[in-house]
């Protein structure tokens, strides 16, 4: 079956003598049916020209971040929007700095920065800069960041040197860009659901009791999780975040309303609990604002866990349950339990024990427990909460398929 039919591309050509290269890249991907945007840097058009590459991909090729006629047709979010790939070949050692320090000058870096999807680069450059320090840094941040790296290849070189750096063959390249979506397509047969934020629970019509959860953790899970070709509902508590429409967003305030959503939310294949559920309500919520002379003193009573309600209802369960454990002290051995205690899968033990990462922060630090033991289990270490869903999911696809 061929992957690529009807999906859009964004191909982003920078300028390196591999330029050339690209319009080979264009003819495979049209071959197969790909519809093709193309970004056009200042220097890639010293390689190539505009007219050659619009003649092959039959679409308009863009050029100018501040050229009112483009963004009056289709701005650079728009541009990063439409595609469902990002591919830039060649990359080359300029445009891999530019990116490593989230640069944004000209349209095809505003367009990587503005993006929200994978992105795969094709790096092409002469060995001696494919081998300095200062290159190999900034890859290893694209890495980290979620860049998906293909080649170079080692070989002569147009300059005359022989060595790695030669942009990877466009017919390897289509390879890549095939499995990707062979995947993509796999994991578009999957359901998700993923709870974030805090929960709510009314003293009276105007006061509650909630948690410093901000969601962040749990929209890049169900962000990563969509990227990823899953069909994905967030059940939301009160938060200040958004989220594209290709998600399926519920929001609720009260834990009885997470709990009923997520109930009508089932079954799915995979689901994560990554909500700051409130343990307690109050017993009888006031249905009056409670006068400040009022004496109150707080009756409160369990909450229903959702967590262990859905992984422990056989007819419910999906094939992967995943708790979060926020915890100061004994991290691990705390998540642990939980995961036991709450028939769950995997446990992400989360280190809340620093105030800079965990509840309210774009960083966190956590370890994937798994409840088979044959598995590893998996610190990640400090990181943004979108690099951590991205492992995350990593290893849901890896599990799932
Ligand atoms: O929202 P952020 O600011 O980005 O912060 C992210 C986070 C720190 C909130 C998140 O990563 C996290 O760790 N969430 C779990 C918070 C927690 O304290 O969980 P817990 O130990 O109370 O509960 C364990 C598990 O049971 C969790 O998966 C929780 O969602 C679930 N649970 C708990 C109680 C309840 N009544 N129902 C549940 O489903």
């Amino acid at each position: 079956m061929n992957n690529i039919n009807n999906k859009k591309i964004l191909l982003i050509i920078c300028g390196g003598i591999s330029a050339y290269k690209s319009l080979e890249v264009i003819r495979l991907l049209k071959k197969k049916g790909a519809i093709i945007k193309t970004i056009l840097t200042k220097s890639a058009k010293e390689f190539v020209t505009p007219l050659s590459v619009s003649s092959l991909s039959q679409e308009k090729v863009y050029d100018d971040l501040f050229n009112a006629e483009n963004e009056a047709e289709m701005d650079h979010i728009s541009l990063s929007r439409w595609s469902d790939l990002i591919l830039v070949a060649p990359t080359t050692a300029n445009t891999i700095s530019k990116l490593s320090v989230g640069s944004c000058d000209d349209l095809a870096s505003t367009v990587i920065l503005a993006s929200n999807k994978d992105i795969f680069l094709a790096p092409a450059m002469n060995v001696r800069m494919w081998e300095h320090t200062s290159t190999k840094e900034n890859l290893n941040k694209l890495k980290k960041y979620g860049y998906k790296i293909i080649g170079p290849d080692i070989g002569d070189m147009a300059c005359g040197e022989f060595g790695e750096g030669k942009m990877t063959e466009p017919n390897e390249i289509i390879k890549k860009i095939e499995t990707y979506f062979l995947n993509f397509n796999k994991n578009k047969k999957f359901k998700a659901l993923v709870t974030a934020g805090p929960t709510y629970e009314y003293i009276d019509p105007v006061r509650f009791i909630t948690n410093k959860s901000s969601g962040k953790q749990g929209y890049e899970l169900a962000k990563a999780l969509s990227i990823k070709g899953f069909e994905t509902t967030l059940i939301s508590g009160p938060t200040n975040l958004k989220i594209s429409n290709d998600i399926n967003l519920i929001q609720v305030e009260t834990t009885e309303e997470m709990f009923k959503s997520t109930q009508n939310n089932l079954p799915v294949d995979v689901a994560i609990f990554s909500a700051a559920v409130a343990d307690f309500k109050i017993k009888e919520k006031k249905k009056d604002k409670i006068k400040k002379k009022d004496f109150i003193n707080l009756n409160l009573e369990k909450n229903i866990d959702i967590l262990n309600y859905v992984s422990t209802h056989n007819s419910l369960r999906p094939k992967l349950v995943i708790g979060f454990a926020a915890e100061t002290n004994r991290i691990e051995e705390n998540s642990r339990k939980k995961l036991m205690e709450k028939n769950c899968d995997w446990i992400i033990a989360n280190d809340v024990s620093n105030k800079s990462i965990g509840f309210d922060s774009d960083f966190n630090e956590v370890t994937i427990l798994y409840k088979n033991k044959k598995i590893k289990d998996e610190k990640i270490y400090m990181k943004k909460k979108s690099e951590i869903a991205t492992k995350i999911v990593d290893r849901i696809v890896d599990q799932l398929n």
